[in-house]
């Protein structure tokens, strides 16, 4: 029996990976490179002197994605794979619905095909749009996302409900991720965009190396302690190992979980910043610009949920994020 996780060789894939393999779990891994490179598998083998099957497959390819249904007994999926950068999915709206949603669609028909009927998913708190409180909880209402590839997390989340329902054997952890950053102890995995990067670390990263010559601070006039946007910010390993949590749930229990995964606590633009730069000795160049639009002020979870059922909390703290992001970027 094994576990089927989509997205792998990606960011919060890979570090997910790692440890599912660490704990012993069986694993097939499919990913097409979209956003990611193939030489993170070996280094998943090299942190973990483990191995795991891999298919080199899009999840629009019904036909090659059937094939690791019928060559391997998957028990569960982890659902990673999507496209995530916020500003193009406002640019290619189709391609971003038709890859996410499609995607997902065409992974349930299978997973109903070959009885397979557990699903972990990679949501994101960006389907609570503008929350109207914070911290956020996961009774506070969603919707009113401001660009598809939120839309299309909401939709999905939707669509996994509905076959909750439909089906009383199904089971499905909805997990709403806040902002992760940091990387494996290793130095061997991290973010790695193949593109320039939408988001905040992989940015501040750039900067300093030089590859990017100054960072731009979209905004400094929300209602926020320094006027900058303020967020969630979350280890990737904390993340990683709230799947595991989320995992072992929905193996005793049908229906539909749902949680937010963040620490609870909101750190601004510059506050991440300064925490950069004062522990790793090393300085960002930074400017003041207009705010990004869509863009929302204030957004941090309230994490008991996953605490109180889950027994997961996040451990590191916001100085860990910023040492192990720069230690992998030193390395790579
Ligand atoms: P990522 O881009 O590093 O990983 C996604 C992986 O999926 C990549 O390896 C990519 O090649 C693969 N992929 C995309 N479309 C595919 C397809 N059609 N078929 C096969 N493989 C495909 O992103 P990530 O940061 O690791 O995010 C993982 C998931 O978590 C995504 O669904 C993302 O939307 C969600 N999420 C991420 C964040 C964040 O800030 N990183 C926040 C909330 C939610
Ligand atoms: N920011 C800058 N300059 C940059 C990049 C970002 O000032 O170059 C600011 C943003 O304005 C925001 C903060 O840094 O205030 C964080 O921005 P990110 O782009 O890193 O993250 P977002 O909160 O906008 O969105 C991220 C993911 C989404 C996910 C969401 C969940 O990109 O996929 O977190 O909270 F849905």
């Amino acid at each position: 029996m094994s576990i089927l996780v989509t997205g792998g060789a990606g960011y919060i894939g890979s570090h997910t990976v790692v440890e599912l393999l660490e704990k012993g779990e069986e694993l097939v891994i499919v990913d097409n490179f979209v956003n990611s490179k193939p030489e993170v598998l070996d280094k998943l083998r090299k942190i973990t002197n483990k191995d795991f099957k891999f298919y080199e497959v899009d999840l629009l390819d019904e036909e090659n994605l059937e094939k690791v249904f019928q060559e391997n007994d998957i028990e569960s999926v982890i659902h990673f794979a999507g496209l995530k950068a916020v500003g193009e999915s406002v640019q290619k709206p189709i391609e971003y619905y038709h890859n996410n949603i499609t995607g997902t669609l065409v992974l349930l028909k299978l997973m109903k095909k070959y009885n397979c009927k557990r699903i972990v998913f990679s949501s994101s708190a960006t389907v609570y749009g503008d929350p109207e409180i914070v911290p956020i909880t996961e009774k506070c209402k969603v919707g009113n996302t401001t660009n598809p590839y939120g839309t299309s997390k909401l939709f999905i989340e939707r669509i996994l409900q509905d076959v909750c329902f439909s089906d009383k054997e199904f089971s499905v952890a909805l997990l709403r991720y806040f902002n992760p950053i940091g990387a494996h102890k290793s130095g061997l995995l991290g973010e790695d965009p193949n593109d320039i990067p939408n988001n905040l670390m992989p940015y501040i990263l750039g900067v300093a190396k030089g590859k990017y010559e100054i960072l731009n601070v979209f905004g400094n006039d929300y209602p926020t302690k320094d006027g900058t946007g303020v967020r969630d910010y979350i280890h990737v390993v904390d993340l990683a190992k709230g799947h595991l949590k989320a995992l072992d749930k929905i193996r005793k229990e049908a229906g539909t979980q749902i949680y937010n995964l963040g620490t609870g606590n909101g750190y601004s633009v510059l506050e991440l910043v300064e925490t950069f730069k004062r522990v790793n000795n090393i300085d960002v160049k930074y400017r003041i610009t207009d705010r990004r639009p869509g863009d929302i002020a204030v957004c941090y979870a309230d994490p008991s949920k996953a605490k109180q059922e889950l027994g997961w909390v996040a451990e590191y703290g916001v100085e860990e994020m910023c040492k192990d992001s720069w230690n992998f970027a030193v390395n790579n």
